[in-house]
């Protein structure tokens, strides 16, 4: 396969030379496989394919202007996967093996790192499923942990410029104590009937309410939400959403710059006095948003007046990515280098 056009790639899918393996059976995980075969051999009875036992992550790696490659936050990804696989009973991956697969997932593939200036970054997909017939419903005792690379640009085809998103009450992705805040396959199903009826209204996304009052902000498709209202960066408090990584990122980039995080409920109606907010996530960085349409009321939350990105967001998404570009110092250590 031959390298992309960097600058042209878009948040799909673009075969690369290798994937890593690793399988869990009679109670210990073995040793890692390095495989060039894009599909994998699974019994037609595997508990992944009936009952959902999926879970998976996502983070990035960079190019950076040092010419080293630097991963973004892996040992957060490495918890937020075990807090999954505890969630849907499914074998938890030890830090070290998810850390060493992800490292050696992307040496293999170097050459489909987009070099620095591309703007472009490779998407690491970590997934664990469950591999074990059953046909009673019952977690299995097998289970298959890939990690796969794909380069990749954008979210939202906008790239970095306002887009604007609805709210509509119809459809949940989640339920008050259930999935949401795992990374679970299964919630992005949920999610598809609502998206892409978003999608063909126009809209980039749709921002759920929380799902038992339908009252409060809770997250934007594949992506968490933020604001910036009365000069303080604000997020939703729920238990019901991804505790994204990004988020926690840019809420310590906030306070670096003196700005205050709040992070708790948000009724709708506070987008009236919000002046600037984003989807953010590790697909999505930190995507400015121009508009919030709630389908249902009519009410039109006009959130940039110019059509701009905001000043605050645009602060934020400059100083993630020149972390993760290597362009200034890691203060908070959260690149893994590679050699
Ligand atoms: N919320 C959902 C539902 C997501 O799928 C994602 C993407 O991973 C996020 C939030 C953002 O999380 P992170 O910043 O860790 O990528
Ligand atoms: C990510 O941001 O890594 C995600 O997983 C979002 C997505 C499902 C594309």
């Amino acid at each position: 396969m031959n390298n992309p056009d960097w600058s042209k790639l878009p948040f799909g899918y673009f075969p690369t030379d290798y994937n890593v393996r690793c399988l869990y059976r009679d109670g210990k995980w073995g040793e890692i496989e390095v495989s060039t075969s894009e599909t994998i051999n699974i019994h037609m009875a595997a508990t992944a394919l009936h009952y959902g036992q999926e879970i998976f992550e996502g983070l990035k790696a960079f190019m950076g202007a040092d010419g080293k490659i630097r991963i973004f936050r892996l040992e957060e990804n490495a918890r937020r996967i075990r807090e999954s696989a505890k969630g849907i009973m499914m074998e938890p991956i030890p830090e070290e093996l998810f850390k060493e697969m992800c490292v050696k997932v992307v040496e293999l593939n170097r050459r489909f790192v987009p070099p620095y200036g591309s703007g472009a970054s490779l998407y690491i997909r970590p997934l664990e499923i469950g591999m074990s017939p059953r046909i009673g419903v019952k977690p299995g005792d097998e289970y298959l942990f890939i990690v796969m690379v794909t380069p990749v640009g954008p979210y939202f085809k906008e790239g970095f410029a306002n887009t604007k998103i609805c709210i509509m009450r119809e459809y949940d992705r989640v339920a008050p104590r259930g999935t949401g805040r795992w990374k679970v396959g299964g919630n992005y199903a949920a999610s598809l009937s609502a998206g892409e009826r978003a999608h063909s209204l126009g809209y980039s996304a749709v921002l759920y309410l929380d799902p038992k009052e339908k009252k409060y902000l809770d997250e934007c498709g594949p992506a968490n939400f933020f604001a910036i209202k009365d000069g303080k960066y604000i997020t939703p408090a729920s238990e019901s959403i991804l505790p994204s990584i990004t988020n926690m990122s840019l809420q310590d980039l906030a306070r670096d710059l003196g700005i205050d995080v709040e992070c708790r409920h948000i009724t709708v109606d506070e987008l009236a006095d919000c002046t600037e907010a984003a989807a953010c996530g590790t697909a999505a960085v930190a995507s400015p948003i121009g508009e919030i349409d709630d389908l249902d009321t009519g009410v039109k939350y006009i959130i940039s007046k110019d059509g701009k990105p905001g000043a605050i967001t645009t602060a934020l998404y400059n100083k993630l990515n020149a972390i993760r570009l290597g362009e200034e110092p890691d203060t908070h250590g959260w690149n893994t280098i590679l050699d």
